[in-house]
């Protein structure tokens, strides 16, 4: 990975240029990605695309997050910019993942990846985590489906419908469960009473507690990129206050926060986060 110079972001990322320049038009349509239907949309390509050719799990992994990104493109980390290919953003999403999981894991645990998109990362967690059970939980009805079809082969994971606003099915008759999420909480339109709903269960013993890839801020008020994100995320109807939402429950002890783990798009960029019940 080469570095890559701030002042050239607008080269590279649309939405940069739109945030600076108020003449321009919004590169898309700007709440896209809270919208599930647009999820949906996009999944429903992604399981034609699977059901085209006999992928390996990982080839597939590479192709989809390749898809639609310029290789090599921009990425963050740490609040640096790089141009990486779509191979090393995703060797670099798997370290992350591992990263962030590894502490609290030690076998025998289940972990709840919820919001868990097309199954990208399923995967991943079952071969870093040779001992725990993986359950995938999505409201996009293709994402549950190329989830399923995507680790059909994996004894470990299974993947069902789940709704972060409805009812929870999920947690039942489970033990010593770790809820996952990846860039799923930010898109929530109410994601208060969601944490408030963790929080409660991690305090009943109902679960052991959470790890989030979440593009929480607060982002920097001193810096170009911080000021960037800050609008990105307001544009784009994101919700970036998972951390704040946390520290503010007097029950919830959050042990890690690493901001910018790394970022596919760095106006986007993740937080990775541990909680558990004090
Ligand atoms: C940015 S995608 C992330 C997908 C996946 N976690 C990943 O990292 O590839 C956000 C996901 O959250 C899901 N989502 C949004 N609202 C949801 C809800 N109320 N219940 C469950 N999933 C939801 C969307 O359908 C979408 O799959």
């Amino acid at each position: 990975m080469e570095p890559f110079p701030l002042d050239r972001l607008p080269h590279r990322s649309d939405w940069t240029g739109y945030l600076l320049d108020p003449t321009r038009d919004p590169p898309g349509d700007l709440e896209a990605y809270t919208d599930i239907a647009v999820y949906d949309g996009i999944y429903e390509q992604v399981l034609d695309r699977y059901r085209e050719e006999d992928f390996d799990r990982e080839e597939f992994v590479l192709e989809i997050r390749g898809a639609g990104r310029e290789d090599p493109g921009v990425i963050s980390i740490e609040e640096d910019l790089f141009l990486a290919s779509s191979a090393e953003l995703v060797a670099r999403e798997r370290e992350v993942v591992r990263d962030a999981l590894g502490p609290v894991l030690d076998g025998g645990e289940t972990v709840l990846a919820l919001g868990c998109g097309w199954g990208a990362n399923l995967g991943v967690i079952a071969e870093e985590f040779p001992g725990v059970t993986v359950i995938g939980g999505e409201i996009a009805e293709y994402g549950v489906t190329a989830s399923q079809e995507l680790n059909a082969d994996d004894p470990r994971i299974s993947v069902e419908p789940f709704d972060f606003h409805g009812e929870w099915e999920l947690f039942d008759e489970r033990d010593d469960i770790v809820v996952f999420t990846r860039g799923a909480l930010t898109t929530l339109d109410g994601l208060g009473p969601v944490i408030d709903r963790l929080a409660d269960r991690a305090r009943e013993g109902e679960l052991l507690g959470g790890v989030h890839l979440e593009q929480s801020g607060p982002h920097p008020e001193d810096t170009v990129l911080g000021l960037l994100r800050r609008r990105y995320a307001d544009v784009r109807g994101f919700d970036i206050d998972l951390l704040p939402t946390l520290r503010g429950r007097p029950d919830v002890s959050v042990s890690h926060v690493a901001y910018d783990v790394v970022g596919a798009n760095p106006l986007h960029p993740q937080t990775a986060i541990r909680w558990r019940s004090t």
